[in-house]
């Protein structure tokens, strides 16, 4: 298992490892349902509340890990600066979402968040991972990409946008074994 991290992850999260930029991260129960929510909300046009994190984080079949503030953000209050939450069933999982902190971004959060999350859904028995994103946010493709994700399909008019338009989603795919 490390052995396999290492060869997959490690030379992708290699900046900031073992410095003070390193978020630590965790494996995230119903108690982190506020801070998601939180996060959520700064991240997306329609936020999930508080209770419906907690009801996911519940769940047995979700898979959860939240980054800790690093030692470089020193003026953040504490606690998650990012989160990302999974669905299992059977050998497959779907990515439900993903999101970091505003002003904690483009410092490897979500680099180490993805890192992690995937070592643990292969432990778990995850094969085959999916996740949907919107077609226009180029800052996620880039991430999942990075971490070896391939476009196999379309959604189109899939997202209500802020606008209220509606926006392509794009369903990638990670093979984990
Ligand atoms: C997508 C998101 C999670 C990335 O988190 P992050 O902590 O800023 O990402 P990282 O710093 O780990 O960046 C890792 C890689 O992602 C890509 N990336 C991240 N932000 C980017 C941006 N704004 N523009 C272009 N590429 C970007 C880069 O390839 C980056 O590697 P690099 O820094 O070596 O260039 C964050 O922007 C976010 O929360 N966005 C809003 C919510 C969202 O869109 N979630 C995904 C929904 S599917």
């Amino acid at each position: 298992m490390r052995n396999w991290f290492r060869k997959e992850f490690g030379k992708r999260v290699g900046k900031g490892v073992g410095t003070s930029a390193t978020p630590s991260i965790r494996r995230l129960g119903p108690q982190g349902g506020k801070a998601c929510a939180s996060i959520h909300a700064q991240s997306f046009p329609h936020p999930w509340s508080t209770e419906e994190f907690e009801s996911l984080l519940a769940a047995r079949d979700v898979i959860a890990h939240a980054a800790m503030r690093p030692a470089s953000l020193r003026h953040w209050a504490g606690g998650p600066v990012g989160f990302v939450l999974s669905r299992q069933a059977a050998d497959e999982a779907e990515i439900l979402t993903l999101a970091v902190a505003p002003g904690a971004r483009r410092r490897g959060i979500g680099a180490a968040l993805l890192a992690n999350h995937l070592p643990a859904l292969a432990a778990a028995g995850v094969r085959c991972l999916f996740l949907e994103v919107e077609a226009d946010n180029k800052a996620a493709i880039k991430l999942y990409q990075s971490f070896g994700f391939r476009q196999v399909g379309e959604r189109k008019a899939y997202y209500r946008a802020a606008d209220g338009g509606r926006a392509t989603a794009l369903v990638l795919r990670r093979d984990l074994a």
